[in-house]
């Protein structure tokens, strides 16, 4: 009896078969691709759902999502069918997704070539006061007078921006980032779309340096950080992150430290913080610092001497110095989170 219920078990949860793959080509893959990466629609990897619930998944799939190209699928398929696509995209590709220099230049879109963008504001506000406000609802971005708080123009985003919007350090674009990994610059003075790459298939946050030359792309898949360059997003490299024992780690968090002249970049899955120095001619090559513990966020004081870096187990805060990588102090913080994202300008 007991051999019979765990042989049960195992059929119940064995993974998604060959029919459910055939139901995923014949209905979903014209938007969401063939290998699942997005086209379309968004992603439907395990990496990009992330705190989509499989009961939420299971309602979108049946019901749609209002106002979106997601139509229901109650009509067209089984309750059981429904739940075998639910496992299906929450479960790993047998191979891992590959998104490389081909993919990241197939991928860029330039809308508007710069040299035509004329150079003052087309609208009669304060251009060095407007918020660019994300609603990640409905994916679709509001430029407002910060003057007035009124709207000056909303346009639709990419799937799931998140990270928050950066700015070019003449406060005339923003960058913005989104769950699957677009880049999309964004001019304040004409209201348009000025380029897009497509750096990763899973991408955590951007920065942008101060001399308004680079973006980074801190990305969970692949295990990289994407240098674009800041003017059209075209690639300028890609940074593998890996260790000196060949194990490879996803990107929690990066940040621009102005004073430092580099970005700074925590791993979530090895003990490393790295810094990419790009002033004086440097050339982005990462200075790595042992850490004891892999951070979630952080993020710089003051002096970017230091970060404060939230651990994984959120009830520690640790803050380490930037040059030697050592440990100043640990705070032992209950539910400590630390907020870093947007709070520094870039
Ligand atoms: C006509 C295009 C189209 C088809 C066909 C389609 N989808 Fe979608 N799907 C979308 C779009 C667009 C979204 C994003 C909706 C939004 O704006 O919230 C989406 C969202 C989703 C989401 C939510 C993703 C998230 O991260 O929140 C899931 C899950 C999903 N689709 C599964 C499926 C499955 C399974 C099928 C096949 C049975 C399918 N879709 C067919 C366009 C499509």
């Amino acid at each position: 009896m007991f051999k019979f219920a765990l042989l049960l078990a195992a059929l119940v949860s064995a993974p998604a078969s060959a029919d459910t793959d055939a139901l995923y080509q014949e209905h979903c893959a014209e938007c969401h691709g063939a290998d699942r990466l997005g086209a379309m629609g968004p992603a439907l990897l395990p990496e990009n759902l992330g705190r989509l619930r499989a009961a939420k998944a299971e309602a979108i799939i049946r019901d749609g999502e209002v106002a979106s190209q997601m139509e229901g699928f109650g009509d067209k398929l089984t309750g059981e069918e429904i739940k075998d696509l639910v496992d299906y995209v929450f479960t790993p590709t047998d191979e891992v997704p590959v998104w490389d220099e081909a993919n990241i230049n197939a991928s860029h879109i330039t809308a508007v070539d710069p040299a035509t963008l004329g150079d003052k504001p087309i609208f009669d506000a304060d251009p060095l006061n407007l918020f660019v406000v994300v609603e990640s609802g409905d994916h679709h971005v509001t430029i407002l007078d910060g003057d007035r708080f009124e709207p000056l123009t909303r346009f639709q985003s990419r799937f799931a921006l998140h990270g928050g919007a950066k700015f070019s350090p003449d406060g005339r674009f923003t960058y913005l980032a989104s769950r699957d990994g677009w880049v999309t610059k964004y001019d304040l003075y004409t209201l348009q779309i000025v380029a897009e790459t497509r750096a990763a298939i899973n991408t955590r946050n951007i920065a942008v340096s101060s001399d308004g030359k680079y973006v980074l792309a801190g990305n969970t898949l692949p295990h990289n950080l994407v240098v674009l360059d800041a003017g059209d997003l075209s690639l300028i490299k890609i940074l593998p992150v890996t260790s000196a024992s060949g194990e490879s780690s996803r990107v929690s968090a990066v940040y621009n430290a102005p004073p430092r002249h580099s970005f700074v970049a925590a791993l979530k899955d090895f003990k490393e913080v790295w810094e990419l120095p790009y002033g004086d001619g440097a050339d982005l090559t990462p200075r790595r610092l042992q850490v004891d513990t892999v951070l979630d966020d952080f993020m710089f004081d003051q002096s970017y001497e230091v970060i404060i870096g939230a651990a994984r187990d959120l009830e520690k805060g640790q803050i380490i110095d930037l040059d030697t990588g050592k440990k100043r102090a640990e705070m032992n913080w209950p539910g400590c989170r630390i907020w870093a994202q947007g709070s520094h300008g870039n």
